[in-house]
């Protein structure tokens, strides 16, 4: 990755994170913050593409931007914003929508997942959704997206749509790239290690949020599936569940896998789970409380917000022009 170019990423608004996002994507906007022009959206139009409860919506977002300063976004050298409040979004999605198939989003992976999950409610928001999650990422000139491996094929539509919007006029859009951030491990449901940890999973004891309180995250690592063997051991073919309780432990301690096994040596399940659990609520506490302490500063977030919005606007509204300007809209 070259340093200095535009890099772009976004988290929706909904439900919790889980410990999974947390080491998948808003860790990762920290360290990429410092080599990047990053700008960090909380992408609240793609999140109405489900219902939303509109009160929960509103506090999630402003949750959100506390939980990304909390965990180390400068807001002073990125731009952190509210995706609704840079209406060029809206409108470039529009425009991207002509350069764009019914037959390939009926085909995104994503969309039909979740038609088949909100069967009830399969709505054309939900079908334009990588158009608009486009239009995010080339507003910026973006040269890389950090997402987790379930948005590459997002990322390869707005590749295309890039390219055949610049090859039917001249070049205007920067053609991303996928970048694929490392989590260290990857991290499972404590209930099903086969699964990913996920935010929206049927059982939440599965998951463990970035929000959960120290009892609530001890609680669920002593439920989490282990197996019959009492060997401390990271197998993920043959012990997936304690290996994904290893994996959490290492990166929350900072460990390799041979010193956490170590760690170990010996021990039963119920003081390894006991001491997963507190290594990890360790490291949320001080996070939650940065985010408390910030939720309680409305003025200074809606400040970083609005600041955000306006530096975001003035970057994507140079795209929405030259593309205004090439695809023929009269502008005075
Ligand atoms: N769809 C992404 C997710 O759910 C969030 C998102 C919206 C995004 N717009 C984006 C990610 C632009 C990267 C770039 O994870």
């Amino acid at each position: 990755m070259e340093e200095n170019k535009n890099l772009y990423s976004a988290v929706q608004p909904t439900n919790s994170l889980t410990i999974g996002n947390y080491l998948g994507a808003v860790k990762n906007f920290v360290a990429l913050q410092n080599d990047y022009n990053c700008f960090y959206a909380i992408a609240n139009m793609h999140a109405i593409t489900v219902r939303q409860n509109p009160a929960e919506l509103r506090r999630r977002t402003l949750e959100l931007a506390a939980l990304y300063i909390a965990c180390g976004i400068d807001p002073e050298k990125c731009v952190l914003y509210v995706q609704s409040h840079v209406p060029a979004h809206a409108e470039l999605c529009w425009v991207l929508n002509t350069f764009t198939y019914v037959g390939e989003m009926e085909r995104m992976t994503q969309f039909k997942d979740k038609s088949r999950k909100h069967a009830d409610n399969i709505n054309m928001g939900l079908m334009d959704y990588p158009v608009l999650m486009a239009a995010d990422i080339l507003l910026y000139q973006t040269a890389y997206v950090p997402v987790g491996k379930d948005q590459t094929q997002h990322v390869e539509i707005a590749r295309d749509i890039a390219q055949r919007f610049n090859n039917a006029y001249s070049p205007t859009f920067t053609v991303p790239e996928c970048v694929y951030v490392k989590a260290g491990a990857k991290i499972c449901d404590l209930l099903d290690p086969s699964k990913k940890m996920s935010k929206s999973a049927e059982n939440a004891n599965g998951s463990i949020f970035l929000s959960d309180d120290k009892d609530t995250v001890i609680r669920k690592f002593k439920r989490a599936v282990t197996d019959s063997e009492a060997v401390i051991k990271f197998d993920p073919e043959n012990k997936p569940g304690v290996s994904n309780l290893l994996s959490i432990y290492s990166v929350f301690t900072d460990k390799s896998m041979a010193e956490a096994e170590a760690d170990f040596a010996g021990k039963g399940y119920g003081d390894f789970k006991l001491a997963v659990g507190e290594a990890v609520a360790d490291k949320l506490a001080p996070i939650q409380c940065e985010q408390a302490r910030l939720l309680a500063d409305k003025a200074y977030l809606d400040g970083v917000l609005k600041s955000g919005a306006e530096r975001a606007a003035f970057t994507a509204n140079k795209t929405l022009s030259k593309v205004y300007k090439k695809i023929g809209f009269y502008q005075n």
